[in-house]
């Protein structure tokens, strides 16, 4: 087997090449990686993911290709590469993942033409068996709310989306089924990703920065019983290493927490609770509360009195916060991961748990606690600035 994988310096690609990387069915492994301006050892890059966690590095199994999605040349480089041709596994697994405007245009380039590019020197290999697109199971949209979600009822292009981000993994969804025969498809899509079920310094701070911020801040304008489908990253690359190499019955598969894994912002609060008796307790509150905290953050004042019930949280907000507006950055960051709390969306896995040995996942309110230490050296200041 020769698998061609892109996003390996990712949170979740990191992890899934390490899987592979000790599976023996696995000949070789191509990872695409783009060099960054004035790096001396591009290789330095793969060494590093597995010097993370002191995993075992094969130099011999493991090798680079330098590419960018968004390159225009990628096809004609990748077709002109001697070492691709006998490809017959690519996992797509690189995405720009970021949830601010900002980044619309580069979302598009990289999820969406990025992708295209992928695909057209995918159909062109001569002994391709699958292309996996990792997608993820939030192309479902902003209007499924308060319920389960099945595979089938993606992508749906009737959804409305509360971010670039999951729009342009809708349309990749659409494009791999459009620029590939139907049996050389396999889409994955995780739920959301957050933290390590080991006690491991995770990966990436990758959502798992919007808990440390929760745990700061306190005060919450989110529901506190909303579902929420959240999965460890090691969870997440165990599903997918396991669904490469399972008898499959389907093309789409959720991996996801599902309804006996599933977690709540108020579990999630109680877990980490007790560990910081110098704060307030958690308080949740209703969404349209945001604007006051807004607005407090900006000038400290709350001239209508919105938050006269909660001035315990101001004054321990005026403690620990300094005049620079780091609450108004961090709110501004968590912002569209407050309008996801609040989907309470849960994703079926039954195929998940039928069709592989690996069993359903531990529930976010439980296996955050391995590494709930690791919550205190996240930079939030810098997460929120670039959510
Ligand atoms: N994290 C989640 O909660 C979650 C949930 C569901 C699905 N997913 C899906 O899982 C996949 C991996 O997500 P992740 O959390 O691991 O994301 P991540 O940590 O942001 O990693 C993204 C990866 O994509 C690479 N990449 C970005 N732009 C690129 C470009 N122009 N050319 C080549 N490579 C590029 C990055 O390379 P650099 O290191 O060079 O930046 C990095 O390796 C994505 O497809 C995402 O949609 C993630």
């Amino acid at each position: 087997m020769q698998i061609f994988i892109t996003g390996v310096t990712g949170f979740l690609g990191g992890e899934v090449l390490v899987n592979l990387a000790a599976r023996k069915e696995i000949e070789k492994i191509y990872c695409l990686v783009r060099i960054k301006d004035g790096e001396a050892d591009p290789k330095a890059r793969l060494r590093k993911i597995f010097e993370l966690h002191s995993d075992h590095y094969d130099a011999n199994k493991i090798e680079l290709v330098e590419g960018n999605l968004t390159d225009e040349d990628l096809v004609i480089k990748l077709k002109a590469d001697p070492r691709l041709k006998n490809i017959d596994h690519v996992i797509h697994s690189a995405a720009n993942t970021s949830f601010s405007g900002i980044y619309n245009d580069l979302i598009d380039k990289v999820n969406i033409q990025g992708l295209k590019s992928l695909l057209a020197w995918a159909a062109s290999l001569e002994v391709l068996n699958k292309f996996v697109y990792i997608g993820t199971a939030t192309i479902c949209g902003k209007d499924v709310l308060h319920r389960m979600v099945h595979e089938d009822e993606s992508p749906n292009l009737q959804a409305s989306h509360l971010v670039r981000y999951t729009y342009s993994k809708m349309m990749g969804e659409l494009m791999v089924r459009e620029m590939l025969q139907k049996e050389k498809i396999l889409i994955l899509r995780p739920s959301i990703i957050m933290g390590d079920s080991r006690p491991v310094f995770p990966r990436s701070p990758v959502i798992l920065w919007t808990l440390a911020t929760a745990n700061l801040i306190r005060l919450l304008p989110i529901a506190p019983d909303s579902a929420l489908d959240v999965i460890p990253v090691d969870y997440a690359a165990k599903a997918i290493t396991a669904l490469l190499f399972a008898k499959r019955r389907f093309d789409t598969y959720h991996i996801s927490a599902g309804t006996p894994s599933v977690s709540t912002p108020f579990k999630l609060a109680k877990a980490i609770e007790a560990f910081y008796p110098e704060r307030p307790a958690f308080k949740f509150i209703d969404q349209k509360m945001l604007n006051p905290i807004k607005i407090w953050s900006k000038k400290g004042e709350d001239k209508n009195n919105h938050l006269a019930d909660f001035t315990e949280y101001t004054s321990y907000w005026s403690s620990v916060f300094n005049e620079n507006g780091q609450l108004r950055i961090l709110l501004a960051g968590m912002e569209p991961y407050f309008g996801f709390l609040s989907l309470g969306q849960t994703f079926n896995n039954d195929r998940l748990l039928a069709d592989t040995t690996i069993g359903a996942p531990p529930p976010a309110h439980q296996y955050i606690l391995s590494s709930r230490s690791y919550l205190d050296k996240i930079n939030i200041l810098e997460a929120a600035l670039d959510p």
